[in-house]
């Protein structure tokens, strides 16, 4: 059995298995449609939230640089995945490579990490969709009880002109103003709002993908308008002087400032191009896969880097970097425009909240795919890949995402949800590359409707900069990943290896 596990799945049985796999989705996904569930899952959290919090904390302005560094890396891994996804146009995305390249446990790895980023992701969002309802509530004189506004366990405190905040997210500037124990405060016992967005978002998707696919392209325009109109105007308030210094001196901590802070800030940054994969776990419901997944995953990826990269510059050039360690960065940028600009205010949070919105479902969506293949091949339960018989989808799945991402988003806060998304998508992303590289050596006779260039050189720069990026997370994020993978291999040995279908075909 142990030298079974790392048998691979034949390549003809995973293509000749995909049409009766898929018989339950129907194939209504266009071009248009994939880039935008591309881009619905790419800009989110990411740019919303974390870009903030990310140069308030380790990076300061040379964010910038955290973001070509993570642009640079993505874009080498998907030309992996396309390479991939041409070849193996059917469900289950990384995971189903992984069972073709290097064997069952593999996959199986694979498949839980893609678990975790999908899962995790969708948790993150939520807490910076919360972030911006409470905020743009707020401005409506609506009020949530703060001990409903954050993760469990988080103390807040009632600041003067600020409302409810952690001190954690205080710049030393404001918290040398106040006198922290003349405050009210109370200790959270959840995040109520994250909790709600995913409830809805669960019901939406249990109901259909194609209605959701229109829903998306509407909070997709949104969205990138919403950015385009921040960049334009943005650029004529910024101070020169906030980008002094660049890269600011490291604080004597790896990972806070200077060049180890630009590394994390790039790890952690990652996030912001999750996505671009998802495209891929649509296979079985795109019109034409072999084409249009490599097209959409690439060129999402492309707008998304070239937006990102002009907020990062605008919004670090508006304000101190110091300044940005809040769950709504972005309206902190357009404060900093002045007065005159605080009609933009509510619309930036309006479109934030669309843009967070698409990205939670799109995440909510590609989950459930992924366990259905992972369902087929026997790794999973058989409910995983049940299908509703009215909306033909696959709802169980669907609903036990939709509980798990609840109770994550009520409980933790962003940066634990969001390091571990990044972390666990490295690995995926490092053992793609190398898959590339291991199946033109194996079998360098299948089709390859795309070719990744410059093999072996691309997979191994992609994979060399993922490793690197993974080496400068924190200590606290790898025992998180440790447990997550020690959770996935007790599912494995007590199920998976049971009732896998390789294995079972294989000692008949
Ligand atoms: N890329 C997604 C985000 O930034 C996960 O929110």
């Amino acid at each position: 059995m142990m030298n079974s596990m790392f048998s691979t799945k034949s390549l003809t049985k995973i293509l000749n298995e995909a049409p009766a796999r898929g018989a339950g989705f129907k194939r209504t996904l266009n071009r248009l449609n994939l880039t935008n569930i591309g881009i619905g899952a790419i800009i989110g959290a990411g740019i919303f939230v974390l870009t903030g919090q990310i140069a308030a904390m380790y990076a300061g302005p040379a964010i910038v640089i955290s973001f070509l560094i993570s642009g640079l890396a993505c874009a080498l891994v998907a030309l992996c995945y396309a390479e991939f996804a041409s070849m193996i146009p059917v469900d289950g995305s990384a995971y189903t490579y992984g069972y073709a390249t290097f064997g069952e446990l593999f996959a199986w790895i694979i498949g839980w990490n893609l678990v975790a980023e999908y899962l995790f992701s969708a948790a993150t969002v939520a807490v910076g969709w919360s972030g911006y309802v409470i905020s743009f509530l707020k401005d409506c004189g609506i009020f949530i009880p703060a001990k409903f506004t954050a993760a469990t366990g988080t103390v807040l405190y009632n600041i003067p002109d600020l409302g409810w905040q952690s001190l954690s997210g205080l710049s030393k500037e404001t918290l040398a103003t106040i006198d922290v124990h003349s405050l009210q405060y109370v200790t959270a016992t959840m995040n109520l709002p994250a909790m709600f967005i995913v409830a809805v978002l669960t019901i939406l998707l249990v109901i259909g993908i194609s209605e959701s696919a229109n829903f998306n392209g509407l909070m997709v325009l949104i969205k990138v308008a919403a950015i385009i109109l921040f960049v334009g105007i943005g650029f004529s308030f910024v101070h020169a002087s906030n980008w002094h210094p660049f890269i600011p001196e490291n604080s004597g901590e790896w990972g806070h400032y200077g060049i180890s802070g630009i590394l994390r800030g790039a790890a952690v940054v990652i996030i912001a191009y999750i996505g671009f994969d998802a495209v891929s776990t649509t296979a079985q419901e795109a019109e034409n896969p072999q084409r249009d997944i490599p097209w959409a995953s690439l060129v999402s990826l492309g707008i998304s880097t070239i937006l990102y990269i002009l907020m990062a510059i605008v919004l670090t050039g508006l304000v101190s970097y110091t300044q940005l360690n809040v769950a709504d960065p972005i309206a902190v940028g357009v404060n900093a425009m002045g007065h005159g600009m605080f009609w933009f205010r509510p619309i930036i949070k309006i479109a934030a909240i669309a843009g967070l919105t698409s990205i939670i479902l799109v995440m909510i969506l590609g989950l459930p795919r992924i366990f259905f293949s992972m369902s087929k091949d026997g790794l999973l339960p058989t409910f995983f890949s049940k299908m509703h018989k009215r909306f033909k989808t696959p709802y169980i799945g669907t609903v036990l995402t939709g509980i798990a991402a609840i109770i994550l988003a009520g409980i933790f806060p962003i940066n634990v949800l969001g390091e571990m998304v990044s972390i666990c998508t490295l690995m995926v992303f490092v053992i793609v590359c190398i898959g590339i590289i291991v199946l033109r050596r194996k079998r360098p006779d299948l089709p390859r409707p795309f070719r990744t260039p410059w093999v072996p050189f691309i997979p191994a720069l992609g994979a060399l900069i993922c490793l690197i990026q993974m080496f400068s997370l924190p200590f606290d994020t790898w025992l998180r990943m440790i447990a997550w993978l020690v959770m996935g291999f007790a599912v494995y040995f007590s199920y998976g290896i049971f009732h896998s279908v390789l294995l079972n075909d294989k000692n008949e």
